[in-house]
């Protein structure tokens, strides 16, 4: 297995072995930082950065050029011709005809994805938008390791704006990988959204324990823990924990607490009016006092706001600025690998990677979220809404962009009916009818509306209701 011409959208992209083999590299080329400028001579990165960025840009840049290779940049939408309505498509095959590698960072959710798909050459996606950023997940993991030696077991909280933080959206599924148990400290209104824990327990396995209010007694000094993923991997207390158990579960000690600043710039008006920063508490010495904090790392992608106080900078726990200087070695072994200039030996995983039916037709659904690339009206007429059937009870489509999941309302088959206008009908999705539409028959409806457009009619199924989460059955 190699991992030359790859592209890195999602942490999903490398499997747990690739990245210990990427960890591996990174640790040899902190050692010698001074020894790599053969590696990627002649090379050519474009940086592509269409939102604010210090770090990842910067370090990007400087591991291109500890690899000897040379970096092109564009750091202003307002200074490319996206700003005259070009789409990301057009630019991605532009691009890629002139370099060997793209790193792109864009506000819409799915972009890193269309330039993948259009360029020709490895992409790494440096955040796009609320989705993920898989890259400040890779040095944030190597922090954890190279502090705790393993993942497997740890208790890692996460702190603030668990909703539209990328950080906290690539590392969710990181730490599961690795089996972590998570401990979730939202800011209340920001919690992680639903279609991610559900890919989460999907995928992972393992369990998620979710209650108003976990610990209690933490309320007054956290935020207060409102759920909690307990990996399948490393049997532990915590899976047998009914809720009594918990505090005293974690005062055996949290192992880092991963804080996040408001993402103000993604917020709604209305989440805006309601003024959510202030009920912000501050990490500081004082909350790091209690038992279970005694061992805890310290974390944040930083930038900083005003979470996390000053004072705990020079705290032996602290990470945030050694987690960005890890930055640069872990890019270096990423941008070497995808160029094919290093070569590490990787173990084959045991199971294979999760496939599911797609679900592709040239009319029909949108992606729900208006920040997905698949939205947005220059990118219309090249990006094709696309999406995996990830269940079919309840039936659930996922955005192959922003991975948003939604359930359609009503339903169709193209086998029953094609052609036979007269007989087009459309089902409920709740319905026991259309379960049995064989999933690459299945066409999908948002609204009654959508599917009488196209021609369908009620069927007698139309109006079975689905049964919300929670409801008696
Ligand atoms: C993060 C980002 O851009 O998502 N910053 C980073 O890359 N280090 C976190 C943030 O902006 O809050």
């Amino acid at each position: 297995m190699t991992l030359v011409n790859r592209s890195l959208i999602t942490i999903d992209d490398l499997s747990y072995g690739e990245i210990e083999a990427l960890f591996k590299l990174a640790d040899e080329m902190a050692g010698a930082m001074d020894e790599q400028h053969g590696l990627c001579r002649g090379k050519i990165m474009a940086s592509l950065f269409f939102e604010p960025s210090t770090r990842t840009r910067l370090s990007f840049e400087t591991a291109m050029h500890r690899l000897g290779g040379n970096v092109i940049t564009a750091a202003d939408v307002g200074a490319t011709s996206l700003a005259k309505g070009e789409s990301i498509a057009d630019m991605a095959k532009v691009v890629g005809s002139y370099v060997d590698m793209i790193v792109i960072r864009h506000p819409w959710e799915g972009a890193a994805k269309v330039v993948a798909d259009y360029s020709g050459v490895p992409v790494i996606n440096a955040g796009d938008g609320g989705h993920q950023h898989p890259t400040q997940t890779l040095l944030d993991l190597y922090t954890i390791k190279k502090e705790k030696k393993t993942l497997k077991g740890l208790k890692i909280g996460l702190w603030g704006d668990l909703k539209y933080g990328r950080t906290i959206h690539s590392l969710i599924f990181a730490l599961a990988k690795f089996g972590a148990n998570i401990l979730f400290y939202p800011t209340p209104g920001l919690e992680v959204p639903e279609h991610i824990l559900e890919k989460l327990t999907l995928e992972y396995g393992g369990e998620l324990e979710k209650h108003k209010s976990l610990d209690p007694a933490a309320k007054e000094k956290l935020f207060p823990l409102d759920a909690i993923y307990l990996t399948p991997s490393s049997p532990h207390q915590l899976a047998m924990m009914p809720d009594v158990n918990i505090q005293v579960e974690l005062k055996t000690g949290i192992d880092a607490l991963y804080v996040t600043r408001p993402q103000k710039e993604r917020f709604t008006t209305a989440e805006k009016g309601k003024e959510l920063r202030e009920k912000y508490p501050v990490v500081d010495k004082k909350l790091l006092k209690s038992k279970e904090f005694r061992r805890t790392l310290v974390m944040h992608p930083l930038p900083r706001v005003d979470e996390l106080a000053r004072e705990l900078d020079a705290d032996p726990r602290s990470m945030y600025f050694k987690q960005a200087a890890r930055g640069v070695p872990v890019r270096m072994a990423l941008i070497a690998l995808l160029l094919g200039a290093k070569d590490v030996a990787i173990p084959q995983e045991k199971a294979p990677p999760i496939t599911y039916p797609v679900y592709r037709r040239d009319y029909g659904p949108r992606c729900p979220n208006p920040r997905c690339v698949s939205v947005q009206e220059t990118e219309v007429k090249y990006v094709r809404p696309e999406f995996k059937v990830v269940n079919r009870r309840p039936l659930t489509l996922r955005c192959i962009y922003c991975e948003h999941g939604f359930e359609p309302e009503y339903v169709a088959s193209s086998d029953w009916h094609e052609g036979k206008t007269a007989t087009k009908k459309y089902h409920s999705a709740a319905s026991h009818w259309a379960r049995k539409i064989r999933t690459e028959n299945l066409i999908v409806f948002r609204s009654n509306k959508d599917a009488e457009s196209l021609g369908f009619k009620p069927s007698r199924y139309v109006k079975v209701r689905h049964r919300r989460k929670g409801t008696p059955k």
